[in-house]
């Protein structure tokens, strides 16, 4: 891939064993066309030195707030000039500050007032990792449409085993390449999203539904986002906050969800439909609570079918409106993508297998695209990366 030489990549180097792998970094991205300048925390210092990284750049490397001379304000100086933030390797503490805006030094303060998009690598022990605190600042900051380059399993400069080691450099620099790429690859694109599960009303106080926790849908609407992209979010009850930026539509049931999505598909270029809409809805919901021991449970629920919200809005799409629908199986996964594929006329299916804890309500996902002449079989991805993947193909089938 070729990058234009005037893209600029701001490095952020902080203070973990793994510093020294961000030369190699820095190289990489050198290599690729890209200028690149580095900032460091003073932590990061104890482990390379500065000149280390000016001699890599020939660039000025920043440490202190107050020492760059020529550049009055150098964390804002720093933040325009950058097409893009990486920081690697990232501690927890340096990804908790930034998750919670404290800006007290150069590059935590340049991470606050840039608007490039930003890139994480973690790297850390596998406990602090792990460490509940860590875990809700990664989802905070993927929620406002930060990148990660995750951190690996492996053996750890602790002596520990596990999560935590840093992704290796070519693995970060090609994410660096493909983020750029991709920035704003979406610019000027409506992506409509249905995600979350329906709720049937049975009575007043009893429903229909399944366990489908919205957060493939969230993770495409936020990406859509960070692409460029205006986004309209359908979503069913799901307890996730909506990605900011994204016109949010909340609906509760199956029939609702076709009427807004009709309403959002319209003015949309493509579609994403993730939402795990319930098949069936109690023909008469009844208005008064269902009373045990009267029959009323068991003799009275009948359901009717509800409709198709994929398979209408496909049906009936302008020419050049991309559809993209799921298929969530538990058995002959592929075979039943196709068939899914072929009844409700999506463009192609991202198929899974789901039950015994897969999938609803996890992180990471293994998929397949099903397309009607191919089927690509994608590695276990985070919810985000799939959502990157998925929003890969849109934009190749986009007019
Ligand atoms: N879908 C939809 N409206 C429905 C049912 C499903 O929009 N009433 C969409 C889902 O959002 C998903 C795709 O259709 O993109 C497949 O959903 P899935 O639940 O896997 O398929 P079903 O049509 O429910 O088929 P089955 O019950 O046979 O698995």
């Amino acid at each position: 891939m070729s990058q234009e030489q005037t893209k600029t990549v701001l490095v952020g180097v902080t203070g973990c064993i793994a510093a020294y792998k961000a030369c190699q970094i820095v190289r990489g991205l050198q290599k690729a066309g890209l200028r690149v300048k580095v900032v460091m925390t003073p932590h990061a210092t104890e482990f390379v030195g500065p000149t280390t990284f000016r001699g890599l750049t020939r660039e000025p490397v920043a440490v202190d707030l107050f020492d760059n001379p020529s550049a009055p304000i150098h964390h804002v100086s720093l933040a325009q000039e950058a097409d893009l933030f990486l920081i690697a390797p990232c501690t927890a503490n340096v990804m908790a500050k930034i998750a919670h805006g404290i800006a007290d030094d150069l590059l935590t303060t340049t991470a606050l007032a840039c608007t490039a998009p930003l890139l994480i690598a973690p790297a850390m022990n596998v406990n602090m990792y792990q460490a509940a605190a860590t875990q809700e600042n990664m989802v905070v900051l993927r929620r406002r449409g930060v990148g990660f380059v995750d951190a690996q399993e492996g053996y750890l400069a602790c002596g520990d085993q596990g999560k935590g080691r840093l992704a290796e450099p070519e693995q970060i620099v090609a994410a660096v390449l493909e983020r750029l790429e991709r920035s704003q690859d979406l610019r000027g694109r409506r992506i409509m999203v249905t995600a979350g599960p329906t709720q049937e009303p049975v009575d007043p106080v009893r429903y229909l539904t399944n366990s489908s926790s919205g957060k493939m849908g969230y993770a495409v609407a936020e990406r859509a986002l960070a692409r460029g992209a205006q986004v309209t979010l359908v979503t069913g009850p799901a307890s996730l906050e909506p990605p900011a930026g994204a016109d949010v539509v909340q609906v509760r049931t199956a029939c609702q969800m076709l009427d807004a999505a009709q309403q959002a598909f319209a003015q949309a270029d493509a579609g994403v439909f993730t939402a795990a809409v319930s098949d069936m809805r109690p023909a008469q919901p009844s208005d008064r609570k269902l009373k045990k021991g009267s029959g009323d449970v068991l003799d009275r629920i009948e359901l009717v079918e509800n409709p198709d919200v994929l398979a209408s809005l496909a049906q009936g799409r302008r020419p050049g409106q991309v559809v993209v629908g799921f298929a969530a199986e538990t058995h002959d996964v592929l075979d039943n993508a196709r068939a899914k594929l072929q009844r409700k006329g999506a463009d192609f299916m991202v198929a899974n297998q789901v039950g015994e804890g897969l999938v609803f309500g996890q992180d990471q996902n293994q998929a397949f695209f099903v397309f009607a002449n191919k089927v690509e079989e994608l590695p276990l991805l985070s919810k985000a990366d799939l959502a990157d993947a998925i929003l890969d193909r849109v934009v190749e089938l986009l007019p």
